[in-house]
Order: C-alpha cells, then structure tokens, then sequence
C-alpha cells in the first residue's frame, strides 16, 4: 500500500511542532517579558495576557515558550492548565499541585485551606513556577470573576509573608472580556501586558501547513499547491466577512483529513478531490477536544440533538422534545440511565454557551411555545461519526 505518512502524530492537536511560523514576535516578547523571573527567580511577579481568536496559536506558543522557559532555567518550572477541564479554583488549584508534584487532597477542604497548603510546599520544596491558565474565560464564566482574582493575587501572598515571588503567570482568552468583569484590585494587580495574536493570512497558513507537511507527510505524498487550496479557504480573506478565517487548527485538521482520505483511498498522493471531500468534513467552530471533554450525559445528548437533525433533513430546526426522545432512545442502546429533564436543559444551555448548538423559542403558533435546537455550521455526518467514536470508547462497547 501506498503510504501517505511518515508521522501522523504531527497533525494531531496535540503537537508542538519544532518550528512556530509566524509566532516569534511573541515568543520574543514572552521570554522579554519573562527574563527577569527566569534570570533571577522570585524577584518579580511577571503577568502577561495572551490575546487572539480560535486557532491563532495562542496555546501552541504558551507551551512552546514553557519548554524553552524551563531548559534557560532549572529553576523554575511552566504548568499549563485547562479552565476548560478546571472550572473552578479548587480544581485548577489541585491541577497546578499535580503538575507541580504536590500532594493536595482529593477531598475534604475548603478552597482557602487548599491555597495554603499549595502556598506552604511551594514553600517548603522552594519552587518556582510559570503558571498559564489557558482559556480563563471559562473559569470566569463558570465560577465567577473572583476565582480568577484570588489566582491573580496568588503570587503577593508571599510576599507579604516574607517569601519571594514563587509565581509568574500567563492568562490566555479569546479576547479581553474576562479582565473588565474583575474587581479594580485584581485588574490592577493584573496590570495590561497584552501580546496579541492575529488571525493568519492566506501565506501565513501556508507557511505553517507547510511546515507541518513536512514533518508528517512523505515528500511525494503532496504537492504545494495542495497546501495553497487549503490555506485558500482557511486564511483571513479581507473580501469575506468570517469569523472562523485565520484559524491554523482548522487548516490543519483539513489536512489532516485529506491525508486520511488519500491513504484510506489506496491514492499515492493527496489529490484536489480529498482536499473538497476534508473542507466539507472538518469541524470549524467545535473544537474536537472540547467535545471529548464533555460530560458523558453531555455528549449523548449532544448526539441525539445530531441525529434528530440527521432525521429531519429538511428542518433547520427540532424541538426539544423530539431531542430528549432521541436521547433516552440513545441511552437504551447505550444501556445508560438517563438524566432526568431538568439536567437536559442544564446540558442544553451548556451547549449553547460553548456554541456548539443554537436555540431559540418557536413563535407562537407552533402548539404553545417550545424551545427549538439548531446546529447551522457543522457538518452533522462528522459530528455524528466523532461523536459515537468518542462516546463508544469511553464506554468501551
Ligand atoms: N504558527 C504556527 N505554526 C505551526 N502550528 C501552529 C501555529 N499556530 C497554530 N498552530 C497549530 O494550530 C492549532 C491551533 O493552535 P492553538 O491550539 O495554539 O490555538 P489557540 O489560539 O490556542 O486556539 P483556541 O482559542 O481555540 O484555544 C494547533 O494544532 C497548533 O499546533
Ligand atoms: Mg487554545
């Protein structure tokens, strides 16, 4: 068989590729911004903002900075958290002991008492530390802007105990929201080192496909032009108003998916025809590990919103009921118990918070007034194939 690949795993989310196009300005500033902590730990309290759309590298660049943070310096350590995995300060507060080795129970105290006991063997174990909290909106959204302003002050506690500064910390979002819902405290204590990141232009995705092509792909397997019909419906186009342009994940995954295609198709190389097939497969505004991380009852849910879409091809919309029906058929099948309807409804507003659906009430007219679903941007086969994956591995049918 033809092969497509010499590395697949560079296509994957996860990577951090040996090269970041486009992105050294801000690593440049990072570590600017940074030197003083690395070059002499504890003698300041650097706080940066980490500023750009979906897809603009923000995260990628973070842990990129992180690696090379921790080779300038054996001193100090670089813990990235998810605040979308970690939504409350309790659970980044023992995600960041994890990452630091620290041993925070489970369970059985307060929030205050976890503080300090992370503070103590910060301490004790005379450590330093990056912290980058990626996606803080969320935990903004979900626990409230104190959370975030009591993580923010974090690193002049210990000052104020006679310690140094044992933290630096990097705040990553979508855009400057979070910052103006804080208290005038934790907003100055914040301060405004912004670095942003722009949404990339057509050459830039280029660039970028084309360094990731060359890591994951065998030379023969694509030609350049193949990386351009990609970058040409991913990059910023100024003609074309839309918000998802500029995104590199959704450049990639294109790829990705085309490389897939070719290889499963027995083809020698990616060929235009993949490249259609991949655009009209790819997820834009859902982001595939965001899905995994979804409470089960979440997903399913989710996937019967998906199905009762796929079964009334003609309605962009369907009603919840017909929904919460799908669901209890699905949980059958999955020999699940059920929610019940009111955590449904929890679960639908969750999902419309994170975008991944849209709801609105039916006008009247439509025996009474019931709330209507819609997934207008994503390509439901894909939704429903990854999905099902995702759901039937963790249950492990
Ligand atoms: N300059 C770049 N060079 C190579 N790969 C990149 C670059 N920028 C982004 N990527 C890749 O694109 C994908 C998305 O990047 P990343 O996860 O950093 O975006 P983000 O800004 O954090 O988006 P979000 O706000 O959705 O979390 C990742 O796979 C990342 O490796
Ligand atoms: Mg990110």
């Amino acid at each position: 068989m033809p092969r497509i690949f010499k590395n697949e795993a560079a296509l994957t989310p996860e990577y951090i590729p040996g090269k970041l196009p486009h992105r050294e300005e801000q690593l440049k500033q990072l570590e600017a911004y940074f030197s003083g902590f690395l070059e002499n730990p504890g003698s300041m309290y650097p706080k940066v903002i980490l500023i750009g759309r979906p897809g603009s590298g923000k995260t990628v660049t973070s842990r990129k900075f992180g690696n090379h943070a921790m080779k300038l310096s054996n001193m100090v350590r670089y813990v990235h958290v998810s605040c979308f995995l970690n939504r409350t300060l309790s659970s980044v507060l023992k995600d960041i002991g994890v990452q630091l080795n620290i041993a925070i129970p489970k369970r059985g105290y307060s929030t205050e008492e976890l503080l300090k006991m992370l503070l103590d063997m910060v301490r004790e174990k005379n450590i330093y530390a990056i912290v980058a909290l990626d996606d803080v909106f969320h935990l903004v959204n979900n626990s409230g802007p104190h959370a975030l302003g009591t993580l923010i002050r974090l690193g002049e506690e210990y000052v104020s105990r006679g310690d140094k500064y044992r933290f630096g910390i990097i705040l990553i979002s979508q855009d400057l929201s979070f910052r103006d819902q804080l208290d005038r405290s934790s907003q100055s204590s914040l301060g405004n080192t912004v670095i942003r990141f722009e949404p990339y232009t057509k050459d830039q995705i280029f660039e970028i496909l084309l360094v990731r092509a060359q890591e994951a792909l065998i030379d023969d397997a694509y030609d350049e032009e193949i990386l351009e019909m990609i970058a040409d419906v991913a990059g910023i186009d100024e003609k074309v108003l839309d918000d998802h342009r500029g995104d590199a994940r959704y450049a990639i995954d294109i790829l990705w998916r085309a490389s897939k295609l070719a290889e499963i198709k027995g083809a020698d190389r990616i060929l235009p025809e993949h490249v259609r097939e991949a655009i009209k497969n790819t997820l834009r505004g859902i982001r595939s590990d965001e899905l995994r991380m979804l409470p089960l009852h979440e997903k399913i849910f989710l996937l019967a919103i998906v199905k009762s879409l796929m079964k009334n091809p003609n309605s962009p919309y369907i009603p919840f009921g017909i929904a919460e029906d799908e669901y209890k058929m699905l949980c059958e099948q999955y020999n699940e118990e059920p929610r019940k309807h009111t955590q449904l409804w929890e679960y639908l507003r969750d999902l419309n918070l994170k975008g991944f659906v849209e709801t609105r009430t039916s006008s009247k007219g439509m025996r009474g007034r019931t709330t209507l679903v819609s997934i207008p941007s994503e390509p439901l086969m894909t939704l429903d194939e990854e999905l099902r994956r995702i759901i039937e591995g963790e249950l492990g049918t």
